[in-house]
């Protein structure tokens, strides 16, 4: 079986459009098989961006694994700030950069398998992260953030309890400050800044 993860070009395409009101804001996006959360805005990405705090005075953001779009569309629609979107996934991209059209915001979306094509560093790093890649995988994506952040830089991310949020919490503490902002039904919202 294929994970959305993976760039599989056998997975039939059936693109669905969805609506999702966030904080007042209405977005809409299309989905399609072989991406995350193809049913419609995921409940931890929901918290995450309901929970999250962005400084004006802050200018940078990238959106790590976008999926079809949903956190860096919505803070393209809510800040003034350049948003930098990338994912692994081909498929997601095209649909991220499809949506950002549908929704009229200008970000930029790129490939990456992890951070290879970035070369910018950032205030935010925001990520409801691959889980199922594996915990090596999902460390890399954590820690390598500290490289792409600016000083005093945030990596933002969204961790449910049964994934193991309490041991990330524990291991980003060794080189983060780390906050939990909250936990919404298990989802752990947690803000890590590097400093
Ligand atoms: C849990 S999904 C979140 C998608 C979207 N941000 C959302 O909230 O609906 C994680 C995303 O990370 C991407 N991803 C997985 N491994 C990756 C890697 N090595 N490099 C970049 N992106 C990756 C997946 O393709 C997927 O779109």
């Amino acid at each position: 079986m294929s994970h959305y993860f993976e760039n599989d070009k056998n997975i039939k395409s059936n693109e669905r459009l969805i609506y999702a009101n966030i904080k007042n804001t209405e977005l809409k996006f299309f989905v399609d098989n072989g991406i995350f959360s193809k049913k419609g805005l995921d409940f931890g990405t929901r918290s995450l961006l309901e929970n999250i705090n962005i400084e004006s005075t802050k200018k940078k953001i990238l959106d790590f694994g976008c999926g079809y779009g949903p956190i860096g569309i919505y803070l393209a629609k809510t800040t003034n700030f350049q948003i930098d979107m990338l994912d692994i996934n081909q498929r997601a991209i095209m649909l991220a950069q499809k949506n950002a059209d549908l929704n009229k915001v200008k970000v930029n979306i790129f490939e990456s398998n992890l951070y290879a094509n970035v070369v910018d560093k950032y205030d935010y790093i925001i990520t409801n992260p691959p889980i199922r890649v594996g915990k090596d995988v999902l460390y890399k994506i954590l820690f390598e953030a500290q490289k792409y952040l600016n000083r005093n830089g945030e990596l933002w991310l969204v961790i449910n309890k049964n994934q193991g949020a309490k041991t990330v919490v524990k291991d980003l503490a060794k080189l983060y400050n780390v906050k939990i902002i909250d936990k919404c039904k298990g989802f752990y919202i947690i803000c890590a800044v590097n400093n």
